[in-house]
């Protein structure tokens, strides 16, 4: 952030914004955080999509990139969400992403894993805004929750896959199509009653 004590010529300028504000510095710190760990969400996905679009696995590429762009607008719903409070959500500066995995099942079993973390960094939040007594915030947050729950859910089918159809063979051919078609499964699919 630009400081007035950094930058002295604009230590005598007026703010353009001076109201005052419901949202705490702790909890928009924790939102912030929360901006970060979408961004990296995004960034995570969209390395394992280039990964996959690499090695020919071009479904399972065509769903990451589509998760990398949902992870964006999650990232995004929170930057919004912090300004429109009267707070400041900083851009996030993402380094270190993992880029290469050693085969198709292990890009799946990190995304799960990821994504148990994400729900875990969501519950914390929610715990936060409720011992703030920030209640526009837990009820901003009770759609992550849900996100989560049906992240999760998508995560783990795509491992199961792995087990159903086995690797050898045509296997990761048809595993590659089936994760293709995870997608359905969240946006009206069969098992469908809670969908975004
Ligand atoms: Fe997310
Ligand atoms: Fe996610």
């Amino acid at each position: 952030m630009i400081s007035p004590q950094k930058h002295p010529q604009m230590a005598d300028k007026k703010p353009n914004v001076t109201l005052k504000r419901s949202l705490t510095d702790s909890m928009q710190e924790s939102l912030n955080a929360q901006i970060l760990m979408e961004a990296r969400s995004s960034y995570y996905y969209l390395a394992a999509a280039s990964w996959c679009e690499k090695e020919g696995y071009e479904h399972s590429a065509k769903y990451l990139y589509k998760h990398a762009d949902e992870e964006r607008e999650h990232m995004l719903k929170i930057f919004h969400y912090v300004n429109e409070a009267g707070g400041h959500a900083i851009a996030p500066s993402i380094t270190n992403i993992k880029h290469k995995y050693d085969s198709l099942r292990q890009v799946f079993e990190h995304i799960l894993e990821h994504e148990i973390g994400v729900t875990h960094a969501i519950n914390e939040l929610v715990d936060t805004s409720f011992s703030l007594k920030d209640f526009a915030t837990f009820q901003f947050l009770q759609w992550f929750v849900t996100e989560q729950r049906e992240e999760e859910k998508l995560s783990r089918r795509a491992v199961e896959i792995f087990d159903i159809i086995g690797e050898k063979g045509q296997g990761l051919w048809l595993i590659d199509k089936e994760i293709g078609r995870l997608d359905q499964l969240a946006h009206g699919g069969s098992e469908g009653s809670d969908k975004k």
